[in-house]
């Protein structure tokens, strides 16, 4: 049986210093993360029905020791209370209180990381078992890591602003030079139409290189797809205003049955952190309440508003695979990211939160996709029409709570990511899912409809 079979990528990059790098590098990220607010506020939950911030610091170390000091090498658990507390499942939203201070957690996470390094200088890479081979399991550690740093960068922005720290050093100036370029230049070069006719034809859906990918994305396969039309680029926020202000949150026509009901109890009137001032409309992004930037995506909309958005301006919502060939697609290979397979930089896509904001829609001409679509790597999520659910001949790998237990035929797909989405999980393959009523993700929607 080969890899993709069971569910794992084939040989991933083994070298152990490089990976011994870039747990540290992670790791210094993460505990950074947590100098955005004081304590006593990652202590409460930043907003109703979510965990306090901090709990994520401890499930980190949790989720290490779990799968490579227990499950890959053996050892019995350092701290049964830590493991209990800090598994998911196990303790539920409701429950995670009264939790230990930071500096306790922090010391759980170095006696757990001394036992990675020094497991990771004497452990074998070329084995049968799965979870070791091609440092799996260490790849694994990683990716998962630096998904908790997107999550913490939603917890942080649903915090009000009075209780975060002041933002952190940026280099503003090479920031406003790189866009003011980058703009000029995607105005010049591609000013042609908004919609783009992606011809009938194939394309291969899921991983196929030897980078990590999650189970969820094999087994790489071929599909055929009619001819359709997508977006250049993402609903911008001018966009989704006329949506706003021609009363598409009252108009019931736009909504589905179930979209309406979750306005209606929630009260819906604009996406979440947009406010309407005497001034006009204003955002409140990580750091700043600022004039809404018309140039930028929309985001911090629900499933539900995505659709009803589509359905206002007379169009849909792409399939993921659909998203996958517009993204990813040259006609005879598939692209690791929307421009090709070199690593993401600062001059092909907003990513790895080094901006804290999103950028204009048009800022990355570098980033185009095959067929011309802008910003399908990076900047925000884009939701899509399909239901998370497996390939045809998924399997579970390592464990079932990573995908298939989300394949409740409520979640939904989202592709491409964040302005605060990390390199790594920036590959066309990876399938981002939330419920269809979240919407404190950094995520918008990029529209399609059928090719005429
Ligand atoms: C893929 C982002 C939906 O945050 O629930 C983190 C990632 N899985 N820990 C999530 C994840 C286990 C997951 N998402
Ligand atoms: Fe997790």
């Amino acid at each position: 049986m080969n890899d993709e079979m069971i569910g794992r990528p084939r040989a991933l990059p083994a070298d152990k210093g490089l990976i011994a790098e870039q747990l540290e590098r992670t790791r210094e990220r993460t505990l950074g993360l947590f100098d955005l607010a004081q304590e006593k506020h990652l202590h409460q939950s930043p907003g109703f029905g979510y965990r306090p911030i901090i709990w994520h610091l401890a499930h980190i170390g949790a989720f290490e020791e779990h799968w490579i000091l227990q499950r890959a090498k053996g050892d019995a658990p350092l701290d049964r209370g830590y493991m209990r507390l800090f598994d998911p499942i196990k303790t539920p939203r409701e429950e995670s209180r009264d939790l230990p201070s930071r500096r306790e957690m922090e010391d759980y996470l170095g006696r757990v990381r001394e036992r990675t390094l020094s497991f990771l200088e004497r452990a074998s890479f070329t084995t049968e078992t799965p979870l070791l081979r091609d440092a799996y399991v260490f790849h694994l550690v990683l990716e998962h890591e630096r998904q908790h740093q997107e999550t913490l960068l939603y917890l942080f922005q649903l915090l009000p602003l009075e209780k975060k720290n002041a933002l952190p050093p940026v280099d503003e100036r090479r920031d406003a030079e790189d866009s003011a370029v980058l703009t000029a230049e995607s105005v010049s070069s591609d000013a042609r139409e908004h919609w783009i006719r992606v011809p009938e034809g194939e394309c291969v859906i899921g991983a196929v290189w030897s980078v990590f990918a999650y189970d969820n994305e094999f087994p790489s396969h071929t599909v055929h797809l009619p001819a359709f039309e997508i977006a250049r680029t993402p609903v911008t926020n001018a966009e989704y205003l006329c949506f706003v202000e021609e009363g598409g949150y009252q108009r019931r026509e736009f909504w589905s049955a179930q979209g309406w009901a979750w306005r209606e109890r929630e009260g819906w009137t604009a996406p979440l952190y947009w406010q309407r001032d005497e001034d006009g409309w204003t955002l409140r992004t990580i750091f700043q309440q600022r004039p809404l930037p018309l140039a930028h995506p929309v985001w911090g909309i629900s499933w539900y508003e995505a659709e009803a958005y589509a359905r206002f301006i007379g169009k849909r919502l792409p399939t993921e695979a659909e998203w996958e060939r517009a993204a990813s697609w040259d006609g005879a290979r598939k692209r690791l990211y929307a421009w090709g397979d070199e690593p993401p930089s600062a001059k092909r896509c907003n990513f790895g939160a080094e901006r804290w904001n999103t950028t204009p829609v048009n800022a990355f001409i570098h980033g185009r996709s095959a067929c011309g679509c802008l910003d399908m790597t990076g900047n925000v999520w884009e939701w899509t029409a399909s239901v998370f659910g497996p390939y045809d001949g998924f399997r579970p790998f390592p464990y079932p709570e990573y995908s298939a237990e989300w394949f409740d035929g409520d979640h939904r797909v989202l592709k491409g990511g964040s302005w605060a989405t990390s390199a790594s999980v920036l590959r066309t393959s990876f399938r981002n899912f939330f419920r269809r009523h979240f919407r404190i993700a950094f995520a918008g929607v990029r529209c399609a409809a059928e090719a005429n």
